[in-house]
């Protein structure tokens, strides 16, 4: 294809200049302190839409931060794909881990680091910028909707309310995502499944207020002791889940699904040599790629309690707290589990202690079809651009959203991301190779010109 290598070829510099100055907003949707930046990204995000020549281009209020939209229709006969990707991003913190400011885009070894680099600026944009590509050689061989929101980073719950609400507007044959993660770039790849998420708060609250801890120490519960012993409880000795029905709905992989999962090429060494871990854990019976793409875990993602200032000082804390997270697989839902976590932690709660458990948002687990025109039209682009064949692999991470689109729209999802896993998606120097971020702006424009063939 030799017009998108010309056109990528020809504007190198623009198409990295354009993703820094993106990178450049700290569109942290987490934190409230952030809600300006936000708001300035999402009409910066309309404007690159309007500029690389969308129609009807929208910032969406929603009762949080909004939506962008943005379409091109050239033919209402012709198949019509539905980007969806996202322009907030995970907070930066710990900030004093980062080697160049999180939102300073910075290039090292090839590799742009910023917050935001892979998930998702960095990724849909390569969207926008194969969108634009396409209308300036006058190659855009099917009809586009832009989806872009601000809060999948936060459960996206003001999505869902506005898919609801536009189904029309929002009516296509297939959903196309960037923020999954490929294998390796000698190891094409593209994700056939999204774990689902139940994610909640537990409070352990002992005595009525912080004790000396001399004073009153061994004749009190400590909570922090009460709560570390009780999230221990949570995995048993095969690291197991070791809450009651837990497993009823997951459905087992036939012995094909795993062999073929499995095919894909791991390196343990490598694998372990990036995180710098001597041995990895996980669930007995199951492969890395088994652990993290088709079994539910559970992850303690923030614990605390007591005194974590400099120095010492000695009290018996009158509280602690986890943030603990759930990924789910198809078949469960968020909120049957959500529940019978609650149930089982307050069960395991001595009477020494009161527990609170407070549930966050959820979502739920997807998988994708491999049978379908969508599929095998990123097949085909994959091939013709990296030389190879992709992989099918399963997601660890989530993104409700994919549920949501085909409960609600009937759409099936193609998820063709081109991160790494090692790219440090919510870490310390999140990256993304700037060889990636051409090759997704080469690739989009083939996706788009096999589908609209294959749909014929
Ligand atoms: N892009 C990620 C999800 C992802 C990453 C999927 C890598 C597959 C591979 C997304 O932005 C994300 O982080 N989602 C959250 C869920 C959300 C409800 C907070 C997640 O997975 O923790
Ligand atoms: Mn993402
Ligand atoms: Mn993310």
């Amino acid at each position: 294809m030799q017009h998108i290598k010309q056109y990528v070829d020809e504007n190198r510099q623009r198409l990295l200049d354009e993703l820094f100055e993106l990178l450049r907003f700290p569109s942290v949707s987490a934190d409230p302190k952030y809600k300006p930046d936000v708001l300035k990204t999402a009409d910066y995000v309309a404007k690159k839409l309007r500029d690389a020549g969308a129609d009807k281009v929208e910032v969406c209020q929603t009762a949080g931060y909004p939506i962008v939209y943005g379409e091109k229709i050239i033919d209402p006969s012709k198949p019509t794909v539905l980007v969806y990707g996202h322009y907030d991003v995970q907070p930066p913190d710990p900030l004093e881990l980062w080697k160049t400011p999180p939102f300073e885009p910075t290039v090292r070894d090839g590799k742009i680091y910023a917050r935001g680099a892979c998930d998702d600026k960095g990724q849909f944009y390569m969207h926008v910028k194969a969108f634009e590509l396409m209308m300036q050689t006058n190659t855009l061989p099917c009809n586009i909707k832009f989806m872009i929101e601000g809060e999948e980073e936060v459960g996206s719950s003001n999505l869902a309310i506005f898919v609801k609400a536009n189904k029309e507007r929002l009516k296509a044959d297939v959903v196309l995502i960037s923020d999954t993660s490929m294998i390796s770039m000698e190891h094409p790849s593209l994700e056939t499944g999204l774990r689902g998420l139940s994610y909640l708060e537990v409070e352990v609250t002992g005595p009525n207020r912080d004790l000396h801890s001399g004073v009153y120490g061994g004749a009190v519960a400590n909570p922090a002791t009460i709560l570390a012993k009780m999230i221990a409880s949570l995995h048993d000795e095969n690291n197991h889940i070791a809450i009651p029905g837990f497993y009823n709905d997951v459905v087992d992989l036939t012995p094909a699904e795993r062999t073929a999962l499995n095919n894909a090429p791991y390196n343990e060494a490598e694998y372990k040599n990036d995180l710098d871990v001597q041995e990895l854990w996980g669930e007995k019976g199951y492969t890395t790629f088994e652990r993290t793409g088709t079994r539910p875990t559970l992850e303690v993602n923030g614990i605390w309690g007591g005194y974590i200032g400099e120095g010492a000082k000695t009290v018996l804390p009158s509280k602690a707290s986890a943030k603990i997270s759930m990924r789910l697989v198809p078949n469960q839902t968020s909120e049957k589990i959500t529940e019978i976590f609650t149930k089982h932690f307050l069960s395991i709660a001595p009477a020494s202690v009161k527990v609170k458990v407070t549930p966050h948002h959820g979502g739920e687990p997807a998988v994708t079809p491999t049978d379908s025109v969508a599929y095998r039209a990123a097949q085909k682009a994959i091939a013709e651009s990296f030389g190879k064949d992709p992989i099918p692999t399963r997601g660890g991470g989530s993104i409700p959203i994919v549920a949501l689109f085909e409960a609600e729209l009937g759409l099936k999802t193609v998820l063709m991301g081109f991160g790494l896993d090692s790219d440090a998606l919510h870490s310390p120097n999140e990256k993304y190779d700037i060889f990636n971020y051409y090759k997704g702006i080469e690739t989009i424009p083939l996706f788009h010109k096999y589908f609209a063939e294959l749909s014929k």
